[in-house]
């Protein structure tokens, strides 16, 4: 192309690469006295949101997705493919997202899968796997006796169940679609609706919580068990409950040495049946996880300003990243609120992928590209950190 033309295309790529990187630092002591603060940087018009901005609420924001970090809407459909799992696979290069429940049992949650290879530019396909009912949460997951170094991966889906079919944990083998209930009652009770699950990596044992949103959402019977987290050992059948009191039992996830266990209480979230309640918790807790068995020491981590903290990933680093109402907040170890990366929509997941992370808002896909902060898991389970 001439000088000018490319002058022009400089100046033009130049203004998108600013625009698409710039992250905003965020005046806390202007905030402080202004609860409008926010507004001067959100779009006018947020009804077809395509607009993400990287908000710093500390310096350290920028350590934590790297200078270069850009971030960009890549799908914004009519039906709502991006809502919870987010499970990473190395082997098959691609990504396996629950789509949203539809309101119509005939229509069940499809797994929506993202092919990562460049030369496919994010396109999907959706399948259903034949022992998922409505799969929300799910995890890499290494059956009894497999670790990372003899077998892929095989996932698990916190299966909330319906009318028929209790909620359960769910294996399934990504390659072969082959699917596997490993887990449907405790000691013959039945679970509300699972909701999130992990696995951790020294004991293989596999953590969750039950929440109550398929019956507040018309596709479970009412519960008839409290709101819990529960501890399942794959190899022997044992399960235990390590920990109760909370309104909604939701995200789960462990900090990248397993001595901390974040737990989300998403109480403020009633679905169609209560609606939304500021005043219940929309809260992440933290716990220590002693011998890897047991929980203590409760405490908040962090109360989320916006939405709910639904998903629950944390990095290598230790900093706690959880999907909220206005995009993903995130937050160090001690519970400092260090950014959001903002979209205006609920957001309930999001998977870290090597240098990436998808953002899942329902009807809209969003990716973060050139990110330095590497997930816990991707990390564990294929060793790219
Ligand atoms: C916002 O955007 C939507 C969709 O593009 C449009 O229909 C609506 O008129 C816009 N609202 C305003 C206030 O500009
Ligand atoms: C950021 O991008 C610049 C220019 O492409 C490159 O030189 C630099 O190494 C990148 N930094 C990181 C941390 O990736
Ligand atoms: C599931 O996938 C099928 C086939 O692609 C589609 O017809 C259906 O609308 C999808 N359901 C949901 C809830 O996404
Ligand atoms: C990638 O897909 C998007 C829409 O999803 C499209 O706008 C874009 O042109 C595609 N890019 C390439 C290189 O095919
Ligand atoms: C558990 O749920 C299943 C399926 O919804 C139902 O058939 C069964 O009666 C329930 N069991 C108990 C103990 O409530
Ligand atoms: C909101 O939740 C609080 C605490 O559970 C409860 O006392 C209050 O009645 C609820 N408000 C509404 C409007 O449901
Ligand atoms: C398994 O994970 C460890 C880190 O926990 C990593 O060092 C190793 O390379 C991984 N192995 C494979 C085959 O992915």
């Amino acid at each position: 192309m001439d000088a000018r033309v490319q002058l022009v295309y400089f100046v033009i790529v130049a203004t998108i690469v600013a625009i698409m990187s710039s992250i905003i630092p965020i005046d806390l002591s202007a905030f402080a006295t202004n609860p409008s603060y926010l507004t001067q940087y959100l779009p006018t018009n947020v009804s077809t949101p395509t607009v993400i901005n990287l908000f710093a609420y500390n310096d350290e924001f920028v350590n934590v997705l790297g200078a270069n970090a850009t971030a960009r809407q890549l799908y914004n459909l009519d039906t709502q493919l991006f809502h919870e799992a987010g499970i990473y696979n190395k082997q098959t290069n691609k990504l396996y997202v629950t789509s949203n429940w539809a309101f119509d049992l005939a229509n069940p949650i499809n797994i929506t899968i993202i092919d990562l290879d460049p030369a496919a530019n994010y396109s999907y396909t959706t399948t259903r796997y034949s022992a998922l009912a409505e799969p929300n949460g799910g995890t890499s997951y290494f059956p009894p006796g497999s670790s990372n170094s003899s077998t892929p991966p095989r996932h698990l889906y916190a299966d909330e169940g319906d009318f028929i079919n209790p909620s359960a944990l769910v294996s399934v083998d990504p390659v072969t679609g082959h699917s596997e209930k490993i887990l449907t009652n405790y000691l013959g009770r039945n679970f509300s609706s699972i909701n999130d699950v992990r696995q951790h990596e020294g004991t293989g044992d596999i953590w969750f919580t039950d929440a109550d949103y398929g019956y507040y959402q018309y596709f479970r019977p009412a519960p008839t068990i409290p709101k819990q987290v529960y501890r399942f050992t794959p190899s022997t059948g044992q399960i235990s409950v390590v920990a109760d009191g909370f309104v909604q039992s939701n995200g789960i996830e462990f900090s990248p040495d397993f001595k901390t266990l974040y737990i989300s209480d998403t109480g403020a979230a009633g679905g169609p049946f209560l609606g939304v309640n500021l005043t219940r918790p929309s809260t992440i807790y933290a716990y220590d996880v002693i011998n890897s068995k047991h929980l203590a020491n409760r405490r908040v981590f962090a109360y989320s300003d916006n939405g709910f903290p639904d998903g629950i990933h944390t990095d290598t680093q230790g900093n706690v990243w959880a999907g909220c109402g206005d995009g993903i907040h995130v937050w160090d170890k001690e519970g400092t609120l260090l950014g959001k990366i903002w979209n205006g929509v609920e957001t309930n997941n999001f998977a870290f992928l090597p240098g990436k992370l998808l953002i899942f808002s329902n009807a809209q896909l969003w990716i973060v590209e050139g990110l330095k902060a590497v997930g816990r898991e991707v990390c564990k389970d294929f060793g790219v950190c």
